[in-house]
């Protein structure tokens, strides 16, 4: 069993899975604290939870130029076939057995218009379960919700959530988050790309290792952790 997960920045990770490159929310270009380039990062798939632009990033690019598929929601895949780019569409609750996996859409409470205006649909996050059996969520971009308890339900390896505050959960919220999902290791994301979502991640990791029995991992970007 393993899954190596690498964080390039804001919200773009890559997952690499019995021998699969997942690239999700590739956004490198315009993101000031990536850890990639979009000219070379190497990828069998890209998974975009939402159409903003943050996450979108350099999609597009990447799929034409590695000739791989984009998953994502069936209005971003409708918008990726636009624009010539193979694409998968799923809905929320609604999952697939793709050759890395079965990937399922989980709400996310946000927004999801595309960069040029188009309609994304609703926004979403990611539950896989791997081949070797773990599972891995990755929450997108969400405010905290409910319902997380009956993706908790399914016994989570590893959740990636998001800390920054201003557009997602803050770290009081995303503390719930991880009371509601009880997974076994979590990572933040989405905070410190620029002042308005800055956050300390080592003060949240202490917080949470206080109140639940998960083990956080503050990666730099850059840094992987493997499950
Ligand atoms: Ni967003
Ligand atoms: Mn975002």
């Amino acid at each position: 069993m393993s899954a190596k997960i690498t964080w390039y920045g804001h919200a773009a990770l890559s997952l690499e899975t019995g021998g699969y490159r997942l690239l999700v929310d590739p956004f490198l270009s315009d993101n000031p604290s990536a850890a990639a380039s979009p000219e070379k990062i190497m990828a069998d798939y890209i998974l975009v939870s939402h159409g903003h632009g943050d996450h979108v990033g350099d999609a597009v690019e990447i799929a034409r130029r590695l000739g791989i598929m984009v998953i994502s929601n069936n209005e971003i895949a409708g918008w990726f076939k636009k624009k010539n780019v193979d694409a998968h569409g799923q809905h929320i609750g609604g999952g697939y057995r793709h050759p890395f996996g079965y990937l399922k859409l989980t709400m996310a409470v946000h927004g999801s218009c595309l960069p040029d205006g188009s309609d994304g649909g609703n926004p979403a996050g990611f539950l896989l379960s791997t081949n070797q059996g773990e599972k891995i969520y990755i929450a997108g971009d969400t405010g905290l919700f409910g319902d997380m308890r009956l993706i908790g339900e399914e016994g989570i390896d590893l959740a990636v959530l998001p800390i920054g505050d201003n557009y997602t959960m803050g770290p009081d919220d995303a503390l719930r988050a991880v009371k509601l999902l009880t997974p076994r290791h979590a990572i933040p994301i989405h905070y410190n790309t620029w002042d308005l979502i800055a956050q300390d991640p080592h003060a949240w990791a202490k917080r949470v290792s206080a109140e639940t029995q998960t083990i956080v991992h503050v990666l730099k970007p850059g840094e992987s952790f493997e499950l």
